[in-house]
């Protein structure tokens, strides 16, 4: 049984433990991705490193000894774990956020909407939008949309009608009667209360509801500068639990103020700026709720907006990748009177410019914790690809990280002839024996393949 010191702190193992092992028992966080409990390390990408002897060495890899002295924490090893992140980041073909996604102020998952409207569910499609969406009524009256502006296809042959798509489901609630109001939270015994609330505060509101804060108003609501059905959002915050009749809330936890009213601000008063466009005031009130929950010290994660790995501009080619699985139908504009079939139509022009794993893709997770830039100088040296000849994964090699973690996982299975390593240096990469992809469609246990790609490579399709 080995013993050795980490930061310090002295630690046994079993004979044959890695350094990775020992620092986990010391409680010691230490990040990896082409590592995974129950498979050989193969130890390619070194975001896992640690120094030992004064080399950096992959901790997941390196057997522990008895007198080993390990670092793990200190700046330069931190930096050489970001500049491994940031290494994978440049080569990464792919985005995590679809273009118009990032632009949406309080970042609408819009091509999960279109998929849904291309689907025909239209009623799972509204509950989507209202989960990210304050003010729908005002927000699909907006022309011009900036994030129908950001659409991939408009360099092809026209934007998808996001905005009319929008719009048409805002408008099938309207036809309902009633409006209907996002799920939320259990109430937490926590108050707010907003002192003549414009746009953004109203925004704010609806988020802090959304996570089970109890919000008052005091005062009149402010007319907006936006055309829009207030009356029917009025009534949705409403019938979240927001109290538009009372004066002022007994002893709220935090007050919402316009700047002017506050002069000397202690620090449950939080400063609500109404801005001249919507989409401003929307992202404004999305950032306030953030803020309030943090200071009520309420989980308020899904409130950073994570960061993105972006494609960039595409090449002709990478344009027909994209179109591969697209309608090649010209746009089409909507009036009042188009059917819904016209209207999954247009939904069903989506290039899906999205990857489907970024919710809970470990490269994404370990390059946030690690502070790496996401940013990309120069060229990409991967173009976009998309395998999708599986009916439930699709493999986009311009993201493998050739771990080999799809490989050992079909030897484990027993798959011959399954997905493995093909290729050289740089261009070393998932890929089928002989280049035979339509074995891919055979490829079983797609739950754990997608499970097992640190690097959204692989990834469900739903
Ligand atoms: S093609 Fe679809 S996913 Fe891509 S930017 Fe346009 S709407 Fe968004
Ligand atoms: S596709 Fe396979 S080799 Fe490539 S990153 Fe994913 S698991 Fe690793
Ligand atoms: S080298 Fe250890 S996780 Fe990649």
């Amino acid at each position: 049984m080995p013993g050795l010191i980490i930061d310090g702190k002295p630690v046994d193992v079993p004979t044959g433990a890695t350094v990775l092992e020992a620092a986990r028992k010391l409680g010691i966080d230490i990040p990896t991705l082409c590592f995974a409990p129950g498979f050989e390390a193969g130890a390619g990408c070194m975001v896992c490193a640690v120094r030992i002897d004064g080399k950096l060495r992959p901790s997941c890899a390196t057997v522990a000894r008895e007198g080993m002295v390990v670092e793990s924490e200190t700046a330069d090893i931190m930096s050489a774990r970001r500049q491994a992140a940031e290494l994978i980041l440049r080569h990464h073909a792919g985005d995590c956020e679809a273009p118009c996604q990032t632009v949406f102020p309080t970042g609408l998952h819009i091509p999960a909407m279109l998929r849904l409207v291309a689907a025909g569910k239209f009623d799972s499609a509204l509950e989507l939008v209202l989960r990210e969406t304050p003010l729908l009524s005002l927000v699909a009256e907006v022309e011009d949309a900036p994030y129908e502006r950001a659409c991939r296809r408009a360099q092809h042959d026209g934007a998808v009608n996001i905005g009319g798509i929008v719009k048409h489901l805002s408008a099938r609630e309207n036809q309902q009667g009633t409006p209907s109001a996002p799920a939320c939270r259990e109430k937490i015994n926590r108050k707010a209360l907003l002192n003549s609330p414009g746009a953004t505060g109203l925004a704010a509101a609806y988020f802090l509801l959304r996570e089970g804060v109890s919000c008052a108003v005091c005062g009149k609501i402010q007319e907006l500068p936006f055309p829009g059905d207030m009356a029917r959002e009025i009534r949705r915050l409403e019938q979240m639990g927001l109290e538009t009749t009372v004066g002022s809330a007994p002893e709220p936890d935090v007050i919402i103020s316009p700047p002017e009213s506050n002069p000397a601000q202690p620090d449950n008063v939080f400063i609500c700026r109404e801005e001249p466009n919507l989409f401003a005031c929307l992202r404004a009130g999305r950032k306030l709720a953030g803020e309030v929950l943090r200071y009520l010290k309420i989980d308020a994660g899904t409130f950073s907006r994570r960061r993105s790995v972006h494609l960039g501009s595409i090449s002709p080619e990478e344009m027909a990748v994209f179109l591969k699985n697209a309608s090649a139908e010209a746009r089409t504009e909507f009036s009042g009177k188009t059917a819904a079939a016209e209207i999954s139509r247009e939904a069903k022009r989506c290039l899906h410019c999205d990857c489907r794993a970024a919710a809970d893709c470990r490269l994404r997770e370990v390059a946030e914790k690690l502070g790496a830039s996401f940013s990309r100088h120069g060229d990409r040296p991967f173009a976009f690809a998309v395998r999708d000849h599986n009916p439930r994964i699709i493999y986009e090699p311009g993201k493998c990280i050739a771990c080999g973690l799809c490989e050992k996982l079909s030897e484990k299975n027993g798959v011959t002839a399954g997905l493995c390593l093909v290729g050289r240096g740089l261009g070393i990469k998932a890929g089928m024996p002989l280049d035979d992809w339509s074995r891919l469609a055979q490829l079983a246990q797609a739950e754990e393949y997608a499970r097992v790609c640190p690097a959204g490579a692989l990834a469900l399709r739903d």
